[in-house]
């Protein structure tokens, strides 16, 4: 198989041997680096100026003569365009493209070596790598954001799959708290909510997305508020009708999502679905835990400790410098805090989010968290003991070594405050752990149109998913049936199915039928 040497070490020989043969001198650094800026080409070799000192001659002269030698070499004139020299004697390396090319077509395909010519990592720096990436939420369709996050999560796992790392993928759907209570009141009213829902209520993502949108314009009346809250509340107490109800429409919802993810060829399944609602039997755990470990800021995480406390009735972990000012300020310079219980006893995103990095760090056999209390430990064990098909049946959590969100920079701020807050809790440093636990924000921007705004169809909506996958579908038809005259004849685009003219899903789609 063709496992490469970088190509910057294959420059530095090159180069190497050019002083070899014009200087007779021998350098180990012959200063072959990236180019920071494609103007000056691939790569830069800045090794003539301080050569020229030590030789008593000019720089460009020096330069002048290591390029002559390098163009005297076959092997470099397969690699590189003849160099230029710019400035006071920097080398400028151009890759011919013919080289690229040859490269890219002697890549191995997947039948020759599924390894693409890459080499495993070794154990050593191998990790358990949890990946968060997709996560929709149920109550509302997957637009076109979400394109991001799992398109990038998903290559990111297959390199790091490839790298040799083990990679356990979760899609952290928001499919508990408020937007459920919003859905459940606007559907039901009176409150009302029948025990066995008639499946063919089930609700299709258009009209789903439609009574969440409802629900949404009334919660300015507290009245409606009030009850969507109630609604929350029945259903995160685990009263059995909510719950059912619930059940019912996230499972209509992942079908969708789920259809999704077939269409676009990326490799999360149901399986991976670990949403907000799996963590609700840890969070009240997670908040004692805060509690006992956080009274007074004993918790820190290099020069930022976390103290837990109630402010204005909400319980809340405030992060501040070592010299007690605060490291994260609102709008005002005032101490912005991490909410993670409301006064009315309510959990939020963010405590959502401690619960699943406990999860997702914790392993009871290869790398315990040294928990303060009893009752998280026991909240973690008792919810991978319901899983009886997961492999982190009975461990306690997934035993990641690095964790990555792959979000949208908006939730920057978010990231930042949860990583400082679960590195003074000392969670990246459980037992056996040769290293810190990494946390890692895999930041994004936005998808934006023409006019450099966010993407909306021409009513002022966010665009739908699966409407965008179609129209590309149809494009890409026209544009291949364009190349049709020019293409016919090639053997490769002879070679093309009716199906994959066409893009088929490798499954059928009720969605785009
Ligand atoms: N559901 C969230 C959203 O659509 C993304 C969740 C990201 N993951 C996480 N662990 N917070 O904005």
């Amino acid at each position: 198989t063709c496992v490469m040497k970088p190509l910057s070490d294959q420059l530095a020989a090159l180069v190497r041997q050019a002083l070899a043969v014009s200087f007779q001198i021998e350098l180990a650094d012959p200063q072959v680096r990236a180019s920071t800026d494609p103007k000056f080409g691939d790569y830069q070799s800045n090794v003539a100026m301080g050569l020229a000192k030590q030789l008593g001659q000019k720089p460009p002269d020096v330069a002048q003569k290591i390029v002559d030698a390098l163009t005297a070499s076959p092997v470099f004139g397969d690699l590189c365009e003849p160099p230029e020299i710019a400035g006071p004697g920097f080398i400028n390396l151009k890759l011919r493209t013919q080289y690229l090319s040859a490269q890219l077509v002697g890549i191995p395909t997947t039948t020759e070596d599924d390894r693409l010519g890459m080499e495993r990592v070794d154990d050593a720096s191998r990790d358990t790598v949890v990946i968060d990436y997709s996560s929709p939420n149920v109550a509302k369709q997957m637009h076109v954001g979400h394109l991001r996050s799992t398109v990038i999560g998903d290559c990111l796992s297959r390199v790091l799959e490839l790298r040799g790392d083990e990679v356990i993928r979760q899609n952290h759907i928001g499919d508990w708290g408020t937007q459920f209570g919003i859905i459940l009141e606007e559907l039901f009213p009176d409150g009302i909510i029948p025990i066995a829902l008639d499946p063919e209520r089930a609700q299709s993502p258009d009209e789903l997305e439609e009574v969440y949108r409802k629900g949404n314009a009334k919660m300015s009346d507290p009245a409606f508020a009030d009850r969507a809250r109630c609604a929350v509340t029945n259903l995160q107490g685990g009263n059995q009708q909510a719950i059912s109800a619930w059940n019912l429409i996230r499972a209509d919802s992942m079908a969708t999502i789920v259809r999704i993810y077939e269409m676009l060829g990326v490799k999360l399944r149901g399986e991976h679905t670990r949403g907000e609602s799996f963590f609700n039997s840890m969070l009240a755990s997670v908040v004692d835990e805060l509690r006992a470990m956080l009274p007074d800021g004993r918790g820190s995480d290099q020069g930022i400790r976390a103290v837990c406390r109630e402010d204005k009735g909400a319980l809340c972990v405030f992060l501040e410098k070592l010299d007690g000012s605060p490291a994260f300020k609102g709008p005002q310079g005032d101490p912005l805090p991490m909410i993670v219980k409301k006064s009315d006893g309510a959990y939020l995103y963010a405590s959502t989010d401690l619960a699943a990095a406990a999860f997702r760090i914790n392993d009871f056999e290869s790398q315990p968290i040294k928990f303060i209390t009893k009752s998280l430990p026991i909240a973690l064990k008792a919810r991978t003991d319901d899983l009886p098909h997961d492999p982190a049946q009975n461990r306690g959590g997934l035993g990641g070594t690095r964790i990555l969100y792959v979000v949208g920079s908006p939730q920057k701020l978010h990231f930042e405050m949860l990583f400082a807050t679960v590195r003074a809790l000392g969670w990246t440093w459980p037992q056996n752990a040769k290293r810190e636990v990494k946390l890692e924000h895999v930041m994004f921007g936005s998808v934006l149109g023409e006019d450099r705004k966010m993407l909306r169809t021409r009513t002022g909506e966010s665009v739908k998913l699966k409407d965008l996958l179609a129209e590309a579908v149809t494009r890409a038809r026209k544009l291949l049936d364009e190349s049709d005259p020019k293409r016919a004849g090639e053997a490769w685009w002879d070679a093309m199915t009716e199906a994959q003219r066409n893009a088929k899903p490798p499954v059928s789609h009720p969605l785009f039928l």
